[in-house]
């Protein structure tokens, strides 16, 4: 059947308040201009973000209810290490309430301000946790991946060449571990072909550093494999996944994305010294070390979702339905990262909006319109999020992008037509939207908080 339908029936639902153009222009401005600073009952589709926002399945539910919420020992705690191992076989595992929290125990054990982490792109957290130490966070993705309209099957790998000559330039000495980001989040949801994973693992042998995976949806990556790279097709996803792990030293995971869960995350690796230091500090920040910043009930739901976000008919479907979106927005010429990442599709605001300069946010006026004019939440990923360097200058991000991050397993769809249809409209009068710019500005993450008007206002 060339129909690919939702692999679940809903079972229960939650109700979506609908609202008018002036309403939401109303919303809007009491936002001061920032999506994050909205209240979600006022947005009709949110692809603010794939994290945490995942459907959970009546397993989980019922996963939940055999929660064990014991201080020291839990057996929710073997549950959810037997199901993190099957995947990802590491020697120690350290439970965290979310991805960042892996990241700054890492970074905070691993890095000092003589550091530099090279990766094929930070996301934002990764990104502030390195920065946070006084080390430098460093993107090297291949060329490709920063060429919103070229086609290429693995956008997300590591420019192989880039890194050894990084390596070569600034010293072994001074890397203590090397990263991967599976998929690239900041650059657009790109699968990294396991192929460069292998390169990636024998550059860093060379040298003697540490390889870590930022895991967070080692899933949606493993299926890419399997579509995209000879030799895997007929691989199942598990064994696709295992391989992916085995050339790492480590990985940092939110189970908030590829977990399925609402909450959760991880730090996994395989040597002993650091493992203890980092469960020294997990005690400090985060909780006793068989349940990190979790509930029982979060590591039993955790241990279902990995069971099945490593389904084939799963994630045929959710990938089918990113790719879907994509598809129909290309054919209305609206601009957009191709191909379609694994988690979103990403407008290519820097082409939709030509007239709007970068460090005129062009990603945050079509993002804010396109909450106007049909209530979808999306996300700028560009220059209001990239473009503020460590020593206070502000530059043009490698690309302006509007993410709309697709939840697992949330919305139906018509819904994705509707989506598809806003942003049909949005585009045809793309000429009337207008620059933006700060307002107040926190130091930090500024896209969370910051407060922003047109620029002519
Ligand atoms: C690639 C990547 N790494 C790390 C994180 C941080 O995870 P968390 O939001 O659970 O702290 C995210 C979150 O979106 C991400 O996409």
């Amino acid at each position: 059947m060339k129909t690919i339908i939702e692999p679940f029936r809903i079972k229960s639902i939650e109700p979506i308040r609908m609202t008018t153009r002036e309403e939401r222009e109303q919303y809007i401005i009491d936002a001061w201009y920032n999506l994050f600073t909205l209240r979600s009952n006022d947005v009709l589709i949110d692809l603010l973000t794939d994290s945490g926002t995942s459907s959970m399945s009546a397993r989980q539910w019922g996963a939940i209810m055999e929660g064990d919420e014991s201080y020291a020992g839990s057996p929710s705690f073997y549950r959810f290490e037997a199901a993190v191992k099957k995947l990802m076989p590491f020697k120690y595992l350290i439970p965290t309430h979310q991805g960042r929290a892996a990241e700054s125990i890492l970074f905070t054990v691993v890095t000092d301000s003589s550091h530099s982490i090279p990766n094929n792109t930070h996301f934002d957290t990764t990104r502030a946790n390195v920065e946070a130490q006084g080390a430098e966070a460093v993107d090297l993705v291949i060329p490709e991946g920063k060429q919103p309209d070229l086609e290429h099957p693995f956008k997300g790998n590591m420019d192989i060449e880039a890194l050894e000559r990084f390596i070569q330039e600034r010293g072994a000495d001074h890397i203590p571990i090397c990263m991967l980001t599976v998929t690239n989040n900041s650059g657009g949801g790109q699968p990294v072909a396991m192929e460069n994973i292998r390169q990636t693992r024998e550059v860093c042998d060379r040298y003697g550093i540490p390889l870590f995976i930022d895991a967070c949806r080692f899933a949606e990556n493993a299926w890419f494999i399997k579509l995209r790279e000879p030799g895997y097709e007929d691989k199942p996803v598990v064994e696709i996944v295992r391989e992916m792990f085995s050339y790492a030293d480590g990985c940092t995971m939110s189970a908030k994305k590829d977990g399925l869960a609402n909450s959760g995350g991880w730090l996994a690796m395989n040597n002993e010294d650091w493992a203890v230091e980092c469960r020294n500090r997990l005690i400090l920040t985060e909780g006793f070390s068989t349940y990190g910043g979790l509930t029982g009930r979060d590591l039993e739901a955790i241990a279902v979702g990995l069971e099945e976000v490593v389904q084939e008919d799963y994630l045929h479907y959710r990938i089918a339905s990113t790719q879907y979106v994509a598809r129909h927005l290309a054919e209305a010429g609206v601009p957009i990262m191709k191909p379609a990442g694994g988690h979103a599709v990403y407008i290519d605001a820097r082409q939709f909006l030509p007239h709007i300069p970068p460090l005129q946010y062009p990603g945050q006026s079509l993002a804010v319109e396109l909450y106007k004019h049909g209530g979808i939440r999306g996300c700028e990923i560009g220059t209001v999020m990239f473009g503020k360097k460590p020593d206070g200058t502000e530059a043009p991000a490698a690309m302006d992008l509007v993410r709309l991050a697709i939840p697992r397993r949330v919305y139906t769809q018509s819904q994705m037509d509707y989506l598809i249809e806003v942003v049909g409209e949005v585009y045809e009068k793309r000429h009337e939207l207008r620059g933006m710019k700060f307002i107040r500005e926190p130091k930090a993450l500024r896209h969370f908080t910051g407060r922003f008007d047109y620029v002519d206002a």
